[in-house]
């Protein structure tokens, strides 16, 4: 081997040990972006994994958990080939180093529902985690996109608000809730009882993502189904929309929630962030952000446009049924419940960790516990 040879292939596997890492989401024509997923060895993080590594749009896969699996799933993903290196974290310690430089963090860290609760039942866990890996955000990443699975959404989107905010570095548009399973089952039940292609479907799911909250909006399905929606077919196909995440949790009789529904929804809806952070125009997805489009509920999920920022205009709901409106009006005051018991749970914290360590810099990410 000639020395041009000999430096050429120490140079390959440098660049091997130490991913290029692009920095700036806003730059044109790239090629690729940094992902992590933070929860990335469970039911969710597993699969997702494995999607984001095919996804032709990331070119650094960073899969984080607090367990070790987390360096077995990155192992193992890796043999998948696509050019996206991928690298496995866990523990606290580790965890800055998966956020370095990241484009776009999805998070489904934390516990499922088992048969008989509800998404709310999860919060005295979940809230705790999210918190604490977006304070990690905050800290390491804070113009990273933030895609957040953990349940329950209506309460963990506006907790990680709280805490950018506190860390000074809140921008809402860069600030998302998954809702892409409930879009996705839309498309699949409406399609199973109407007929036509699922992929060709649209129908506009908004709201929140728990029960009630979830509201399809069958009238503005395209393209409308021949001879409509009957008055019993509109309200038994809201209802399984609705508690499509309760007929999975069922079904596996205690195992988990949705995963490999989820993971694909999950992926499809980070393909679509990174699609607009690589300048693609007009992106429209369904996504639960800081919305003014309902008086009383500061998070909505609508239809979005995702660009270079992130959520670059949260459209208007269309025109709705008689239903629908009624079904409006239901759902905004558990919503605005929810998403209330999020903001108020980041407060208090936030409040007793700024008396507990005034002057010690970004608040949250000093307060033990967090993480980062
Ligand atoms: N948004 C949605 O539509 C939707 C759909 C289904 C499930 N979910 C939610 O997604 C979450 C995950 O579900 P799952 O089935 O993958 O659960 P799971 O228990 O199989 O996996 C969760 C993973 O999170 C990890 N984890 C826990 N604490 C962590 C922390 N502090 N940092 C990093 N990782 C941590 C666990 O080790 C585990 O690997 C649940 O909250 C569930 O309710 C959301």
């Amino acid at each position: 081997m000639d020395n041009r040879s000999t430096n050429r292939r120490v140079a390959q596997l440098a660049a091997h040990l130490q991913p290029q890492i692009r920095r700036d989401p806003t730059a044109a024509h790239k090629t690729g972006f940094t992902v992590a997923v933070l929860g990335a060895a469970g039911g969710i993080g597993q699969p997702l994994s494995l999607l984001l590594k095919r996804c032709p749009l990331v070119a650094d896969l960073r899969l984080y958990d607090v367990v070790p699996l987390a360096a077995g799933v990155a192992a193992d993903v890796s043999h998948v080939n696509s050019r996206a290196d991928t690298r496995g974290f866990h523990g606290p310690s580790q965890l800055p180093l998966a956020l370095e430089g990241c484009d776009l963090v999805v998070i489904p860290a934390g516990v499922p529902r088992k048969p008989g609760m509800t998404r709310d039942d999860l919060f005295n866990i979940n809230a705790g985690i999210v918190r604490d890996l977006v304070a990690a955000c905050a800290k390491t990443c804070p113009n990273a996109v933030l895609n957040v699975i953990s349940n329950p959404v209506n309460s963990t989107v506006p907790i990680a608000a709280e805490v950018l905010k506190d860390a000074g570095v809140y921008d809402p548009r860069r600030l998302m809730g998954v809702t892409h399973l409930d879009v996705m089952r839309a498309r699949t039940f409406v399609s199973q009882s109407k007929g036509g292609d699922p992929n060709a479907i649209d129908v506009p799911v908004v709201g929140g993502h728990a029960g009630v909250t979830i509201l399809p909006l069958l009238s503005q399905t395209r393209p409308f189904p021949k001879g409509g929606f009957t008055a019993e077919e509109a309200r038994a196909l809201t209802h399984r929309i609705q508690n499509g995440g309760t007929e999975v949790v069922e079904a596996k009789a205690g195992a988990g929630s949705a995963t490999l529904s989820m993971a694909a929804a999950a992926a499809e809806f980070a393909h679509s962030c990174l699609r607009g952070l690589n300048g693609e125009r007009n992106v429209l997805e369904h996504a639960f952000v800081e919305s003014h489009l309902v008086p009383g509920c500061s998070f909505f999920a609508s239809r979005v446009r995702l660009g270079r920022a992130g959520v670059e205009k949260v459209l208007g709901l269309g025109k709705l049924s008689d239903s629908e409106a009624a079904g409006l009006k239901a759902l905004t005051p558990e919503l605005s419940a929810s998403i209330r018991k999020g903001s108020d749970f980041a407060r208090a914290r936030c409040a007793l960790t700024s008396s507990s360590t005034a002057g010690a810099g970004s608040r949250l990410a000093a307060a033990p516990g967090l993480g980062a």
